[in-house]
């Protein structure tokens, strides 16, 4: 049995079926809904804000994480906590008070999350960890959902998983961008337990339950794979 978690991306769905592609997901197993808001500015693109939150907050029990990838996130968390949030993911890159941003969402009672794109090194979260819930690691430059993985996140999220063993056990390692049936056994295996997919799920033509399979299948090779090796070692 898989412990890792899916976090299906909306970013990729059918925004004239929102509910209902949430709700397959949901049913599928899916462990959260991932809320991608882009501002324009902190990325080359637009996406959605508190509104969607809201509505989806009605239809679903599942945790809604929220990606901010906007350049101010610290005047839109209130709005976004009564829409219905459950935790945030805001970037390390053009922060200059991120202990700050963290204490509001931990004082709003949220989960706290920091992102870090492929060029920033693990470093950076060394004294900031110990206060977080999760790191996400970015497996693409965010603004985009379709986009391909890039490879070299790989030692990179072995990195992060080495930092929060030291420091914040309990953090879980999360990653987002490129993630798919061929690339999550990778992920998992470099040490990731949340995976965001968006394309991987929404756009998969046999539907989001058969994608969502298609993923737990792959995570869980990986993890026989895993588990089968450490036994031969403990054998050996
Ligand atoms: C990219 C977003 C991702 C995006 C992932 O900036 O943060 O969450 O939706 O999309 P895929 O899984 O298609 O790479
Ligand atoms: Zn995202």
């Amino acid at each position: 049995m898989s412990t890792v978690k899916l976090a299906p991306s909306i970013l990729s769905a059918d925004f004239a079926r929102l509910g209902q592609q949430v709700a397959e997901a949901a049913q599928a197993g899916a462990d959260r809904i991932h809320v991608d808001v882009m501002d324009g500015h902190f990325v080359p693109n637009l996406s959605m804000g508190p509104v969607v939150v809201q509505s989806l907050r009605r239809v679903t029990d599942l945790p809604l994480e929220i990606h901010l990838m906007i350049s101010n996130p610290d005047s839109f968390l209130d709005e976004f906590v009564a829409a219905g949030s459950d935790s945030f993911l805001v970037h390390w890159e053009g922060n200059d008070n991120l202990h700050r941003t963290v204490q509001r969402i931990r004082q709003l009672g949220k989960r706290a999350t920091v992102a870090i794109n492929p060029a920033t090194p693990v470093a950076v979260l060394e004294e900031i960890v110990s206060d977080l819930d999760q790191v996400l690691v970015m497996t693409v430059n965010p603004g985009f959902g379709h986009q391909q993985f890039i490879a070299r996140t790989l030692p990179k999220i072995g990195r992060a998983r080495e930092l929060v063993e030291r420091r914040q056990p309990l953090c879980e390692v999360e990653v987002d961008g490129g993630i798919d049936a061929e690339t999550a056994p990778l992920v998992v295996r470099a040490g990731a337990t949340v995976l965001v997919a968006g394309s991987a799920i929404f756009s998969d033509r046999d539907g989001v339950a058969v994608a969502m399979r298609r993923l737990r299948t792959a995570i869980g090779d990986a993890g026989e794979t895993e588990a089968a090796g450490r036994s031969a070692l403990q054998r050996s």
